[in-house]
């Protein structure tokens, strides 16, 4: 439990050990479930709970913090890494009431069971008062569930995003410290939920622009007391613009698609095209993940495996597909023994990209002159684009 303002506690739990979300998402760095008590004069509110996992660290921080009531339970959002604890806490202080948005509602009734008659509903810009302190309600869907909200306190200027600026990272400091750090476990956590939508997030930071903020105080790694540090990194990631990058995603089993990357790398580095190679065997997916979010183009490149891509480019490919990235083209390239449609398999595996396809270049076997010539002009094509 720390204290962040009189009367306003972090009382969330650190998870040093988690390594993996949604079994899916490598957590490198482990990370936190930030839950926040605001006492006011009359009424007490807690902001989100904690993973389940974590209760028993919540309740105790609850208790150390001072509360004898909570009034409510803010529940900005329904997963439950932020919502698990509320049965719980539900159960310590009977009296609390859920508060939180129809659409929340109606999941946390769905994936926890909680009883219909504990909740308070709020719409978007609602104020509820805790006496000296007032909680506005500012709806910011798609962060990354659709019923997701922030609530505002607007006698400390504190805004609770819930996800929405979040970061993946276990840490003593309750506040951004090391700056660069940060920035990369923002970037990671926004490229592997927030990426997908884009589009409605910017409409989000033009609406939280509207709020005299203070600080940002998310339910995942620190909280920023800079915000403009992190709204402004969110800016450059929902933006249109890319970097002068392109993304060379390959799997080899025999040496002959190797072969193939090694030559185009070397060829758009000659074309100053800057380059994230990543051997797909083993990769760190969030890596990948992070380089998406600004990168002007992808190469998937894969052998042929029986009649198809190999599995590690397909897996590549439904990520891709998945986090929609802003690329703005995407090349396939491989070798293949005696036939096959990975080209085909893996354009089909990508129907929400948006990105221009440039022609595919195989390679029967070893790759020949007349193929280091098709991967040339591959690379020209990719560096007039990139600049451009
Ligand atoms: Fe951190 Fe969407 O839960």
């Amino acid at each position: 439990m720390t204290e962040i303002k009189p009367d306003i506690f972090y009382v969330g739990a650190i998870d040093w050990d988690r390594r993996m979300f949604d079994e899916l998402i490598p957590l490198p760095d482990g990370t936190s479930y930030n839950a926040y008590i605001v006492k006011g004069s009359k009424r007490t509110a807690l902001i989100d709970t904690v993973d389940p996992e974590k209760t028993d660290v919540l309740l105790k921080n609850i208790v150390s913090a001072g509360v004898k009531d909570i009034d409510y339970i803010i529940a900005n959002h329904a997963e439950q890494d932020h919502s698990g604890s509320i049965p719980a806490v539900l159960k310590a202080w009977p009296a609390a009431k859920v508060v939180t948005n129809e659409k929340c509602k109606q999941m946390l009734i769905d994936l926890l069971g909680i009883d219909e008659k504990v909740f308070v509903l709020v719409e978007d810009g609602q104020e509820i008062s805790l006496g000296d302190k007032t909680l506005e309600f500012v709806f910011t869907p798609w962060t990354h569930w659709p019923e997701t909200m922030s609530t505002y306190l607007k006698e400390e200027k504190i805004l609770f995003s819930c996800d929405f600026f979040g970061s993946h990272l276990a840490s003593s400091n309750l506040f951004v410290k090391d700056k660069c750090r940060v920035y990369e476990a923002a970037k990671r956590y926004y490229a592997e939920i927030m990426m997908p939508f884009r589009g409605p997030i910017k409409k989000n930071l033009e609406k939280v622009d509207n709020f005299d903020i203070k600080i940002i105080a998310p339910s995942h790694g620190p909280l920023h007391n800079e915000p403009k540090f992190i709204t402004d990194a969110y800016r450059q990631w929902t933006s249109d613009d890319v970097e002068n990058k392109v993304i060379v995603a390959y799997v080899s089993m025999h040496g002959s698609t190797k072969q193939m990357v090694e030559y185009l790398v070397d060829a758009l580095m000659k074309r100053n095209v800057g380059v994230c190679q990543f051997n797909l065997v083993g990769a760190d997916i969030g890596k990948l993940a992070i380089e998406l979010v600004d990168a002007a183009g992808v190469v998937l490149a894969s052998p042929t495996v029986l009649t198809g891509a190999h599995p590690a480019a397909a897996y590549a490919a439904f990520l891709v597909n998945a986090l929609r990235p802003k690329a703005k083209y995407l090349a396939i390239i491989g070798s293949f023994g005696w036939g096959g449609r990975k080209v085909e398999q893996l354009q089909a595996m990508l129907p929400n990209s948006k990105a221009e396809i440039l022609d595919a270049v195989l390679t029967k076997g070893l790759p020949k002159e007349e193929d280091f010539q098709k991967l040339d002009q591959l690379a020209d094509q990719i560096a007039q684009r990139t600049k451009k």
